[in-house]
């Protein structure tokens, strides 16, 4: 089959860790006998260099006709003084939003061959921990009503986080059909005892219930969520949860896998189109030294091959690969602790020859 992929490399580590994805994927295509085609777009704070806006609308033109998009990371210290709606970070809401991607799929499981990495007790991760947490991706308080105004103190700013039943309906209905297919044990994370945009989201959780039977569903409160992660990871399968719970909640996530270099991320809407890309930033201290973990990366693009293009064989192929090149003990700096390491290209390359 033939495959049309938008390149969004973006700024920092993002051109450096999207290389080393597509050269996993022109491998993958090799051997399976797939041909990829990728076309790079700007986006990010080199969109902003280069055309004076962070998302250009060749950009979202070129995702919208592609049949998936692969992202590396946007921003950088060069961008953090400009307005928030000429921010790099906005184009990634703004690409998120005209793609309508409101499920946003970030898995965090701990590699056996990482345990040592990771900063919890041994005996709290003795039996390892495999989580989904299914974040809403374009709806609460990064697209609610914003603004400054003159309030009882003086100058004030406010954002508002605001859930419509049909935002709420359609992102729980991913995470019971996402948990059907894991453990059958779903967690929905909120903070109903203070805001009522959660105690719709809770009402509504459960009214869904009925439609899924056998899974098991809980609530639990993002304070205690934050705790209970590090507490016991092992009792999470699957997260439901909001757009900032979840943006704050899977980066301690990526915490107790052993690096934020090694989560990926599937962002999906109603169609088969995706965007792809790592949980972690543009890291524009080591960009450009090839040193940077391309994992995530690479996991994101094997997770664009089970999502959008349904090649389970040649996602697995990937994972596999990773856990290997893991498994012998291979290490980017982030995960070397000091020790000698391997770099962006040499760990690539390595992923490559286990495929
Ligand atoms: C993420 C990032 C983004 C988010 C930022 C860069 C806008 O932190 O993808 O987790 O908050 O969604
Ligand atoms: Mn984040």
């Amino acid at each position: 089959m033939n495959y049309n992929i938008a390149l969004l490399k973006g700024d920092g580590i993002g051109p450096e860790i999207v290389d080393s994805a597509v050269k996993v994927l022109e491998q993958i295509g090799k051997k399976y006998g797939h041909v990829f085609n990728f076309t790079p777009y700007l986006i990010g704070g080199c969109a902003i260099d280069a055309c004076g806006e962070p998302l250009p609308k060749e950009t979202v033109d070129g995702c919208l006709s592609s049949d998936s998009v692969l992202l590396g990371a946007v921003g950088g210290p060069k961008w953090d003084t400009l307005p928030g709606n000429m921010r790099p970070e906005k184009a990634l809401l703004g690409i998120r939003a005209a793609m309508e991607l409101f499920t946003n799929l970030r898995p965090a499981k701990l590699y056996p061959a990482l345990k040592g990495d990771c900063p919890l007790r041994e005996d709290i991760v003795a039996n390892g921990f495999d989580i989904m947490i299914v974040r809403e991706l374009t709806g609460g308080i990064y697209f609610g009503e914003r603004g400054m105004r003159e309030g009882k103190y003086g100058e004030e700013a406010y954002d508002t986080e605001c859930y419509s039943r049909m935002e709420i309906e359609r992102i729980c209905k991913v995470a019971y059909e996402t948990a059907m297919k894991r453990n059958k044990k779903l967690i929905s994370i909120d903070k109903a005892n203070v805001l009522d945009s959660s105690r719709l989201w809770r009402k509504i959780v459960h009214e869904m219930e009925k439609d899924y039977p056998e899974v098991e569903c809980a609530d639990m409160l993002v304070d205690n969520a934050a705790m209970q992660l590090v507490r016991n990871p092992a009792q999470f399968d699957v997260i439901v949860t909001t757009n900032m719970f979840g943006d704050i909640l899977s980066d301690e996530a990526s915490q107790i896998t052993g690096s934020i270099g090694m989560l990926p991320s599937a962002s999906l809407g109603y169609s088969t189109r995706g965007l792809y890309e790592p949980i972690h930033g543009s890291a524009p201290d080591i960009a450009g030294k090839n040193i940077a973990n391309p994992i995530a990366t690479i996991l994101s693009a094997a997770m664009m091959l089970l999502y959008s293009f349904n090649l389970k064989k040649e996602s697995e192929a990937i994972v596999n690969a990773v856990d290997k090149v893991l498994e012998a003990g291979y290490r980017t700096a982030d995960l070397a602790h000091g020790a000698p390491s391997r770099s962006t290209t040499e760990i690539t390359d390595k992923i490559i020859e286990n495929l």
